[in-house]
């Protein structure tokens, strides 16, 4: 655990390279100097909120892991009180608003799950709102969150996918509703069994793995 170092990801990735990386090592960031988001985009980072990331040891490339990782995250906000919603694939909402985002990155046999969640602050963005877990619980504590998240990622990493997937779509924000999908309408009909989104678009079905839905 640190107070401040540029990004608790950018540190994973020099453990791993150093030799010092173990299956299941945690790292956490009080605040960010450089904190990284998906698409090059920044993670703003003050203080108050959980920055971690997660190092486990892997043998494949798993885009179903980042399911695994969205219901953990979901659950550990449930077990705060709250209602949150799953944004394909792993952006953690509440009434709409992102309060955390997961970032996955691979690095030899290991993978870095880089999790954000707003408790105290949440900065203004122009690509999406947000919010944070303090609007609906009062005084969460960081090390609070990161405890249940610690468990709930254990649990998720090892359940078997079908049990996963039921439980995504269960949180699924917009489930067998329509959203865009590059620039244009598709019905969010959920995950097949190997991880891949479902669209439709009247009769045509579409899977996709890697592109930005909007809700
Ligand atoms: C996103 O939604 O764009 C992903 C955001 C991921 C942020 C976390 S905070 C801990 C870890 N360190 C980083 O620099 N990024 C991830």
């Amino acid at each position: 655990s640190f107070d401040k170092i540029s990004s608790t990801q950018d540190y994973a990735h020099d453990l791993i390279a150093r030799g010092d990386a173990h299956n299941k090592t945690i790292i956490q960031a009080l605040a960010q100097s450089a904190g990284r988001g998906r698409y090059r985009r920044t993670w703003v980072s003050h203080h108050g909120n959980l920055y971690a990331s997660f190092i486990y040891k892997t043998t494949e490339r798993d885009p179903k892991l980042s399911y695994a990782v969205a219901v953990a995250i979901a659950e550990t906000l449930i077990a705060l009180g709250m209602m949150p919603e799953i944004k394909w694939p792993n952006d953690v909402l509440i009434k709409g608003k992102k309060i955390s985002g997961v970032l996955i990155e691979y690095s030899q046999s290991f993978v870095i799950i880089g999790i954000g969640i707003n408790i105290k602050t949440c900065p203004t963005v122009k690509e999406y709102k947000t919010t944070k877990i303090n609007n609906f619980v009062k005084d969460a504590d960081i090390n609070n969150v990161l405890g249940i998240l610690i468990k709930e990622m254990d649990k998720w990493r090892k359940v078997n996918f079908l049990t996963v997937r039921e439980r995504w779509m269960d949180l699924a924000a917009a489930l067998n509703k329509v959203i865009q999908y590059h620039g244009k309408p598709a019905e969010l009909i959920g995950l097949n069994e190997d991880g891949a989104l479902v669209l439709r678009d009247g009769s045509r079905y579409i899977l996709t793995y890697g592109d930005e839905i909007s809700i």
